[in-house]
């Protein structure tokens, strides 16, 4: 196992994990400074590019937001995401990740489910190669409104049964994506390694929100979202300045001139 991933497995029941997703070099210098994984998450899909959703993203795509951010990220684990229907056979996903790995360098990759890709998860640690999981809502097989998961026994039950089975194949951690609180709580303590939530509670390890969302660049109504500042209204302020000293002359002065 990475030192890095290592580190962050002992973090669990001590202090909380950082997860923020950056999608380029200059977001990921500074997300670096705070984050304990930076994760190249295929919402990318829907932030950068307005698709319905994570499903067009390409491994292309991945790979070259991935390269981009591998060139600032020094310190975080840097997970990337595998984009729908390139982890379909135990064949394409260890092709499809070690793909991702050699052009990217990163340090892990990311796949949704449980039970039913437990076979892929299986081949690709057997293959030294290190899985985060993402169980709960999964974007890249849910159609329509995003709902909550783990409400009634029956969901509690088998989303309890897939993160005990990811943690015995070998991940090293889990993303909760919109699991009720109780259910929540009941995995993060049955759990050894760590579960890292989005929209599922503070009875996580760990929290994850998708950078762009949480500085207020990218507009959005998901109730889970926080906005922890407004960062339009400084690019805003500088983008006036700009336009305003170009049309009184005031820029460029002699001093940015050749
Ligand atoms: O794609 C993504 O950014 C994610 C996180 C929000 C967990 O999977």
């Amino acid at each position: 196992m990475n030192k890095n991933i290592k580190r962050i497995v002992k973090k669990k029941n001590k202090s909380k994990i950082i997860c923020l997703t950056a999608y380029s070099k200059n977001i990921a210098l500074e997300v670096d400074k705070f984050a304990d994984i930076t994760l190249v998450g295929d919402s990318l899909g829907s932030v950068l590019y307005n698709y319905n959703s994570t499903r067009s993203v390409t491994l292309q795509e991945m790979i070259n937001h991935s390269k981009s951010v591998r060139l600032a990220v020094k310190k975080s684990l840097m997970v990337v995401d595998m984009p729908y229907n390139t982890y379909n056979t135990n064949n394409s996903a260890l092709k499809n990740a070690k793909k991702i790995i050699k052009e990217t360098k990163c340090d892990a990759v990311k796949l949704e489910g449980g039970k039913k890709i437990i076979k892929q998860i299986k081949h690709l640690i057997k293959n030294k190669i290190n899985v985060m999981g993402h169980l709960g809502l999964l974007p890249q097989t849910t159609k329509g409104k995003f709902k909550s998961k783990g409400k009634t026994i029956k969901e509690k039950k088998q989303l309890l049964n897939d993160a005990l089975m990811l943690q015995k194949c070998g991940v090293f951690a889990i993303v909760l994506e919109c699991v009720k609180s109780a259910t929540t709580k009941q995995i993060t303590e049955t759990l050894k390694i760590p579960t890292i939530g989005i929209g599922s509670s503070v009875y996580c390890d760990g929290q994850v929100l998708v950078t762009d969302d949480l500085i207020g660049l990218n507009e959005t109504k998901i109730k889970f979202v926080k906005k922890f500042v407004n960062i339009k209204k400084y690019l805003n302020l500088g983008l006036r300045k700009f336009a305003s000293d170009v049309r009184l002359k005031k820029y460029p002065k002699k001093k940015h001139s050749y």
